[in-house]
């Protein structure tokens, strides 16, 4: 095999072949199989999409009501699990316990490597099912409060939205919410996305790939930027505080949650989106501080990048903190809630990467020593 260069982090790296979703940076574009995310986002949903991920084409009428009933029929998790979660320290991050949860999936419907492209299918909507359950019931749990059933008369947006706060939400907000998940949805060779296939290469199950990709999640420089975008909008406090605030952030090479991107070159185009939604539901709150706190923010960035030649540009993360706050979530529900939504993805990566599999295996830079003479320990210093 020829040698390859060296790229730290894989930056740049093509490690597969794909054909779920592309994005392109420099433009600042992405398209689910093909079809591009604004137009996905004014007219479809999340259901949709997520059919769209995982069969590789949209559905015709039958075929997303039939996966509709789907996604409903499937929302209950097993019993031990509910039991277990009861169980979890309240302390534990939800994150931890969803991640827990999920490999918990594989231990009552026990995944074979004989197991065919369908029943994994079916496992994938499973999954994208009770994602949300798993996070409400423990969410309810740490809160303290009784878990709230899966409620079949709501969609998926809107049920998942009733079981964490106990209540329905309006059309509005549940539309909102959809939108939200279907742009979380997919986004290719992600640190994720990349970690699940990674795992699933190896031909381990889909329960265990998805946990590790739920694990990769976590980190904020991934999914938990947003919970750190909306602590650092909130406490800089006031458009007037921006200057100051950017100027120390800078000078301390603080990095600015929510900004800034791998791939994307110029702004994210689900940030785009956000923005819209965002300042739609501020002004019918009647509070867009942190809004405008966030786009002054973004126009230093872009003064200060443009004078040094760097892109550095808001990404997904940088305004859906401040949107799911007004929509009254909790930010430690952030990055799970990312994960309801990106399940999506990450299955269906899962499934496309087993027909034709090849396991991941980079090599590394040695940087240490070479034959070095053993010491024996009485000889040390
Ligand atoms: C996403 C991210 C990890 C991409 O990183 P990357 O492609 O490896 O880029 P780097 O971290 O190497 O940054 C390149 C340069 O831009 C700067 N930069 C990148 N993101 C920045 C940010 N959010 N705020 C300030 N500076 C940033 C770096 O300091 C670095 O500057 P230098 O060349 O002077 O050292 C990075 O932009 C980041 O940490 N962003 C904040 C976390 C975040 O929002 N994550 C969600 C991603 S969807």
């Amino acid at each position: 095999m020829a040698e390859v260069s060296y790229a730290r982090g894989l930056a740049g790296v093509i490690a597969d072949e794909s054909k779920i979703c592309v994005i392109d940076g420099v433009k600042g574009e992405l398209y689910y199989m093909g079809y591009p995310i604004q137009e996905l986002a004014e007219k479809s949903n999340f259901t949709e999409a997520s059919y769209l991920l995982i069969y590789g084409k949209l559905p015709s009428k039958t075929q997303l009501e039939n996966f509709r009933a789907e996604l409903t029929k499937n929302r209950e998790i097993p019993k031990f699990i509910e039991e277990t979660i009861k169980k979890f320290p309240k302390k534990t991050h939800p994150m931890t316990a969803l991640q827990t949860c999920v490999a918990m999936l594989g231990m009552e419907d026990i995944p074979s490597e004989k197991d065919s492209r369908e029943t994994n299918q079916k496992r994938s909507v499973k999954l994208i099912a009770q994602f949300p359950t798993l996070v409400a019931y423990f969410a309810r749990h740490r809160e303290g409060k009784d878990i709230v059933k899966p409620n079949s008369d709501l969609c998926h947006a809107a049920n998942f939205l009733y079981m964490l706060n106990g209540e329905a939400p309006t059309d509005e907000i549940a539309k909102m919410f959809d939108t939200c998940l279907l742009l979380h949805a997919e986004h290719t060779f992600n640190a994720s996305t990349f970690t699940g296939r990674v795992v699933a290469a190896t031909l381990a199950d889909l329960y265990t790939s998805v946990s590790a990709a739920t694990g990769a999640l976590f980190g904020p420089l991934h999914g938990g930027a947003n919970e750190k975008a909306l602590e650092m909008a909130k406490s800089i406090g006031s458009v007037d505080n921006v200057d100051k605030w950017f100027d120390e952030a800078m000078a301390s090479k603080t990095k600015i949650m929510g900004m800034g991107h791998r791939v994307y070159k110029t702004i994210d185009p689900r940030a785009k989106i956000l923005k819209g939604l965002l300042l739609d539901l501020s002004k019918k709150a009647g509070n867009t501080n942190q809004l405008e706190v966030l786009d002054k923010l973004a126009e230093k960035m872009a003064e200060k990048v443009k004078a040094e030649g760097k892109e550095i540009w808001p990404n997904v993360d940088y305004f859906s903190g401040t949107l799911y706050e007004l929509m009254g979530i909790d930010s430690i529900y952030f990055t799970p809630i990312f994960a309801v939504a990106r399940v999506a993805g990450w299955s269906a990566h899962i499934l496309e990467l087993w027909t034709d599999n090849k396991l991941y295996r980079p090599k590394c830079l040695y940087t240490g020593d070479i034959d070095l003479k053993y010491v024996d320990i009485a000889d040390r210093a």
